[in-house]
């Protein structure tokens, strides 16, 4: 019997990974997005695979219409996709600047705004913020594209949870400082795997959470933004 049907995009590798592997073992149903539509990873009866680039509008309208196509609803949406190419740089890099802002904020809102009409009433918005996107937290002054992106990213979840009001919760998640790909230091220093933070982030799903909240998913506490 499956329980909810999830969209997630970026489910290739790292975080969106382990999610995906997570919600299957759980019993839902999840389609995963990737660039190039393949997800080697993954293979399971209740894994749907589709091709899909969040900075590409026509790209998102495309598997807008497959999805349609096959499913009803959907209960939950995953906002996972997201780069880093400035992480711990101290410099400002204007064409990373532009990339990361491409992928972390206009393809999370393009993607989100398409896809919204497709979730079921009581259904939710997931984004994969980060702690490095709270202004009342920095005290660093590195990776302006990143930071800045993520904290763009928390405004938009809390102009959608206004929007919205309790009809879809709409929430930021920080899914804790974890080992991947997305730099060479997270994959050293990252204090957790890709499995430790999908494990956190499956529990809070399962959990009650409000709308318009920010959470750090390894401390188990809410985050000012
Ligand atoms: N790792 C950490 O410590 C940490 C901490 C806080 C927040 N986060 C956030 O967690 C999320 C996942 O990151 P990760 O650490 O798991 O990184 P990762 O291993 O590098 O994975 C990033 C994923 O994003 C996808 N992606 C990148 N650009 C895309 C695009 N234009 N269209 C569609 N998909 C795209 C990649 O898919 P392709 O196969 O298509 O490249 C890949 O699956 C990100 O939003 C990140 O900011 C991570």
């Amino acid at each position: 019997m499956i329980k909810k049907k999830v969209l997630i995009t970026g489910p290739s590798k790292g975080i969106g990974l382990a999610v995906a592997k997570r919600l299957l073992s759980g019993g839902y149903l999840v389609i995963g997005s990737s660039r190039s539509g393949y997800i080697e990873h993954v293979q399971h009866e209740n894994f749907y695979p589709i091709a899909l680039d969040v900075t590409n509008i026509e790209s998102v309208k495309k598997a807008y219409q497959e999805i349609s196509d096959r499913f009803d609803q959907l209960d939950i949406i995953i906002n996972n996709a997201g780069i880093g190419p400035d992480l711990n740089q101290k410099t400002l890099q204007i064409t990373s600047f532009d990339e990361t802002f491409e992928v972390n904020v206009k393809g999370v809102v393009l993607f989100t705004e398409t896809f919204l009409a497709k979730i079921a009433e009581k259904g939710s918005v997931i984004m994969i913020s980060s702690k490095m996107g709270s202004i009342d937290k920095c005290i660093d002054s590195d990776s302006v594209g990143y930071r800045t992106s993520k904290s763009a990213l928390n405004m938009y979840t809390k102009i959608l949870a206004n929007r919205l009001s309790e009809s879809i919760k709409v929430v930021a998640v920080h899914p804790g400082y974890v080992k991947t790909q997305i730099s060479e230091i997270a994959m050293i220093n990252g204090r957790l795997t890709p499995e430790q933070s999908a494990e956190n982030i499956f529990s809070f799903l399962e959990s009650d959470y409000k709308t318009g909240s920010f959470w750090d998913l390894e401390a188990g506490t809410e985050l000012p933004r």
